[in-house]
């Protein structure tokens, strides 16, 4: 059967970036897989065209759609906006909740070619490969009741609420044991149980979980011990498991080990294995439109579309040692560029992956 891939650009490099994934996409399709290609505005190009972030009929097609590649969404243009209801962000946090995508997965793995480009000692990084399993629509980004207010004295105050419950936390879990035992069997759940309640709960569910998977090393650790267990020893982890807002800081810290965030890619999934798959990083304006971007991150993107929505591993696989190839040619884009490699513009880099993985 025909699967349906909506590509939804965004604003700033995102376009630029879904071009040359776009092309990986289509060389997939000459390789034999079924798939049928739609593109819609979202973001900042979608409020400049009809106000909101997210039109109705986009979200339409996410739902119809198999499988979801996002650029990035966001720039200054609409940074000054009063109403932040409807900022382009809002539409990437609605495609999120109303898709229902709760499992983030964060790869943090740093090419051998690479190692230079980290701000780590080799021998620290080499070698590192870690999945972070982030819980993307609970939390206290999106807890109730939140709000900014002023007391009668005239002091103003901000609240959020950080809560979830046993099934958001069971359902999160599942997927990082499942994880763990397809890796090295190794999870790691990160909380912060000496003073939140809620992370008491989940560690208690973390532990409830475990004796399904007997084959997986559950362990626990604090998150500003995590933190700095990731600059000093990332290799001890497989595996991660935390709740929203520790993931979103933890995951962009391990990015850094590697080099680049423009070599990270994102899963975000359903319980039906729907997915969202976007690049960690964001719209880049300060060099959108140069061709400096490195769209490797929207690239792999599209090899963990095919591994975890589309059911076609071989593909991934085969887009994945693309990426290594021309790693190995020395083509870098600015990002990653050092002296001895050679650099290249975005659509060089993207012409290379398409040549390299038609080769194989
Ligand atoms: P950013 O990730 O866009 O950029 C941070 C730095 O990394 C910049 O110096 C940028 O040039 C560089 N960079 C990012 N991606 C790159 C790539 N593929 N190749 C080479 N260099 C790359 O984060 P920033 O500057 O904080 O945010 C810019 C805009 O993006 C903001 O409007 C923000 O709200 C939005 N944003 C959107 C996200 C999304 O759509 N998922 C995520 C993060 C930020
Ligand atoms: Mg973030």
């Amino acid at each position: 059967m025909t699967q349906r891939i909506l590509v939804l650009p965004g604003d700033g490099i995102g376009p630029e970036i879904t071009r040359q994934a776009r092309r990986v996409l289509e060389a997939c399709r000459e390789a034999g897989l079924d798939i049928e290609i739609e593109e819609a505005p979202v973001g900042g190009a979608e409020i400049d065209r009809s106000g909101v972030p997210l039109a109705p009929e986009t979200l339409e097609k996410a739902r119809a759609s198999d499988a979801i590649l996002l650029g990035a969404v966001g720039g200054p243009k609409w940074d000054t906006m009063p109403d932040i209801a409807n900022r382009p962000e809002k539409g990437l946090l609605a495609l999120r909740k109303e898709l229902n995508l709760f499992g983030n997965l964060r790869p943090a793995l740093l090419y051998p070619q690479l190692v230079e480009a980290s701000s780590l000692k080799p021998e620290v990084v080499s070698g590192l490969d870690i999945m972070i399993v982030r819980e993307l629509t609970g939390g206290i980004y999106f807890g109730q009741p939140r709000g900014r207010e002023t007391r009668e004295d005239g002091t103003r105050y901000g609240y959020n609420t950080y809560i979830y419950d046993e099934h958001e936390i069971r359902r999160i879990g599942r997927v990082a044991f499942e994880m763990a035992q397809k890796r090295n069997k190794k999870l790691c759940s990160v909380d912060k149980a000496n003073v939140l309640e809620v992370t008491i709960l989940w560690r208690d569910i973390m532990n409830e979980l475990a004796p399904e998977y007997p084959d997986v090393e559950l362990s626990h650790m604090y998150v500003d011990n995590a933190a700095m267990q990731l600059v000093r020893a990332p290799k001890q982890f497989d595996v991660i498991v935390t709740g929203n807002m520790f993931g979103d800081i933890l995951s962009d810290a391990a990015a850094m080990l590697t080099g680049s965030i423009g070599m990270l890619p994102s899963a975000s999934l359903n319980e039906s294995g729907q997915g969202m798959f976007e690049p960690c990083h964001g719209s880049a304006p300060d060099i959108a439109g140069q061709g400096l971007a490195n769209p490797l991150a929207t690239i792999l993107s599209v090899a963990m579309m095919l591994r975890y929505s589309l059911d076609a591993p071989a593909l991934a696989d085969r887009i994945e040692r693309a990426v290594g190839s021309v790693l190995d040619q020395n083509l870098r884009t600015a990002d990653i560029a050092y002296e001895g490699t050679r650099q290249v513009t975005t659509e060089e880099m993207g012409d290379a992956v398409v040549s390299a993985f038609l080769q194989q």
